[in-house]
C-alpha cells in the first residue's frame, strides 16, 4: 500500500523508550528550540510585523517576492558577502532547501555525499525523495576537516556501484563539531565536482554563530567559489538559525557557478519553486525588520552559548579525562570520553541516575565511541545544574 519513502510507523529506540517510562522530571541537554530557552528577547516586535497590510494580496514570486530577496542580499551584505537578489530562492526553511535541491539535482536512486559525523537531518529527506546517502568521513585527527580525497573516496565507492552522485553536503560550521571549510579545501572540492559533475550543497544555517574563525576559513561557500566558477554551488540559510525564528518558516538558497549552468539550474528552481509557493507572503514582507531583530536576538544567544561553554568546561576540569571540543561555532559541545562505557549504557545511565538527558555520539554519525554532544541553549542556571550532574555521573563511572 505505502511507498518506501515513509518509515512503519511506532519505531523506537531504546533511549526513546527509556525517556518514555522515565518517572521523574528530566533535565534536557539536547533542547535547541531557542523560543523556549528564556532568551532575553521579546519576540513581540518581531510578530507585530507580520499585521503588515500588504499581506492581505496574494502576488506571488515563486522565488520570493523582490524585496524579501534584497532583504537577504543585504543580511550578507552586512556580512561583508556578496549576493545579488537574482542568485536568491526563498523556501520555508533549509530543510525545503534540501528537499528542492535534491528534486533539482538527484533523481530517484542517485547518491548524495554527506559528512558524518554531522547532524541527522538528511536521512529523512534524502529517503522522502528516493535518494541515497552515502557518507564521507570528516577525521577527527584532522579537526573533522573536509577531505576533498575522502570525499572522491565516496565518490568512487558510488560510481563502482553504478550509480550517479549527484550532490555533496558541506555542513559549514558543521554541527556538532563547529568545523567550518578553509577555502583551500573548498577548491578541491569545488575542482572535483566540476571534474566529476555533481553540485556542492553548503549548510550554513549556523553562519551567524562563529566564534573562532581562523584566517581562510570560508563562511558561504557560494560567494567563495562565485569567481572561479568551476561547480554549481547552492548555500543554505534561514531565519530559524540566524533570526531564532523557526516557527516564521523562511529560508533561503543563494546559488552560483559557471554559466549557463547557473542560468539553468536557477530557472529550473522556480519552476520547483513555483509547484509548491511555499513562503508566506506576510513573513516575507517582514524580512527586513525580522533580520534586524534577529541580530540582536542572535547576540544575546553568542553570550549564551559562550557563557554555557564556559561553564562545561570549568565544571569538567574535575575530570581530566574528558575532552571538551572548543568552541568554534554552533549550539553544540562535544565531549570526548575514554570508552569505558558504552555510549548508549552511558546515556541511559544519566538519564537513570541523573534525571539527565544528552545525546551519544552516534545519533550525530561519530565514527566510533565515546563522544557525547549537548546543546549550550538551556538557560545559564539550567545547564549549570545539568552540568553538576553531568560530572556526577562521569565520576561514577571512574
Ligand atoms: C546543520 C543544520 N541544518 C539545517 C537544520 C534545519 O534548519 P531549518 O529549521 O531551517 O529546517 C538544522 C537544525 O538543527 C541543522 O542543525
Amino acid at each position: 500500500m505505502f511507498s518506501t519513502r515513509t518509515p512503519a510507523p511506532g519505531a523506537r529506540n531504546r533511549l526513546t523508550t527509556a525517556l518514555d517510562a522515565h518517572p521523574r522530571p528530566v533535565l534536557d541537554l539536547t533542547a535547541t528550540n531557542p523560543t523556549t530557552a528564556g532568551l532575553p528577547v521579546d519576540p513581540s516586535p518581531a510578530l507585530a510585523l507580520l499585521a503588515d497590510g500588504r499581506g492581505g494580496v496574494y502576488s506571488p514570486d515563486p522565488c520570493g517576492l523582490l524585496s524579501a530577496r534584497e532583504a537577504v542580499s543585504s543580511y550578507y551584505a552586512g556580512r561583508g558577502v556578496d549576493a545579488g537578489p537574482g542568485r536568491i530562492v526563498l523556501t520555508a526553511s533549509s530543510s525545503e532547501a534540501y528537499g528542492w535541491l535534491f528534486k533539482l539535482l538527484a533523481a530517484p536512486g542517485d547518491a548524495i555525499l554527506v559528512p558524518a559525523p554531522s547532524y541527522p537531518l538528511l536521512d529523512a529527506l534524502a529517503g522522502l525523495e528516493g535518494v541515497e546517502l552515502v557518507r564521507y568521513r570528516l577525521p577527527s585527527e584532522d579537526r573533522w576537516a573536509v577531505h576533498a580525497s575522502l570525499v572522491e573516496d565516496a565518490a568512487d565507492r558510488v560510481a563502482a556501484s553504478g550509480r550517479r552522485v549527484a550532490a555533496v553536503v558541506v555542513v559549514n560550521p558543521n554541527n556538532p563539531t563547529g568545523t567550518s571549510i578553509s577555502r583551500a579545501e573548498l577548491g578541491a572540492l569545488s575542482s572535483l565536482a566540476a571534474r566529476r559533475g555533481f553540485a556542492i550543497v553548503s549548510d550554513e544555517v549556523f553562519l551567524d554563530y562563529r566564534f573562532e574563525d581562523r584566517p581562510g576559513d570560508v563562511r558561504v561557500a557560494a560567494a567563495e567559489t562565485q569567481a572561479a566558477g568551476e561547480a554549481l554551488v547552492f548555500s543554505l540559510g534561514g531565519l530559524s538559525k540566524s533570526a531564532l525564528l523557526p516557527q516564521l518558516k523562511l529560508g533561503w538558497i543563494v546559488a552560483s557557478g559557471p554559466s549557463p549552468l547557473l542560468a539553468e539550474a536557477l530557472e529550473r528552481l522556480e519552476w520547483i519553486a513555483d509547484s509548491y509557493l511555499s513562503v508566506a507572503s506576510p513573513v516575507q514582507l517582514a524580512l527586513p525588520g525580522l533580520l534586524a531583530w534577529g541580530d540582536a536576538a542572535a547576540g544575546a544567544l553568542r553570550a549564551r552559548l559562550l557563557s554555557n561553554h564556559a561553564t562545561l568546561v570549568e565544571g569538567l576540569s574535575a575530570l581530566p579525562e574528558v575532552t571538551v571540543t572548543p568552541l568554534s561555532a554552533g549550539w553544540s559541545a562535544v565531549l570526548r570520553l575514554p570508552a569505558v562505557e558504552a555510549e548508549e549504557g552511558l546515556v541511559l545511565r544519566l538519564l537513570a541516575q541523573e534525571d539527565l538527558l544528552v545525546h551519544p555520539g552516534y545519533f550525530f554519525d561519530f565514527p566510533r565511541e565515546a563522544f557525547l554532544v549537548l546543546s549550550l541553549l538551556p538557560e545559564e542556571a539550567t545547564f549549570r545544574e545539568g552540568t553538576a550532574r553531568l560530572v556526577r555521573g562521569l565520576f561514577a563511572r571512574r
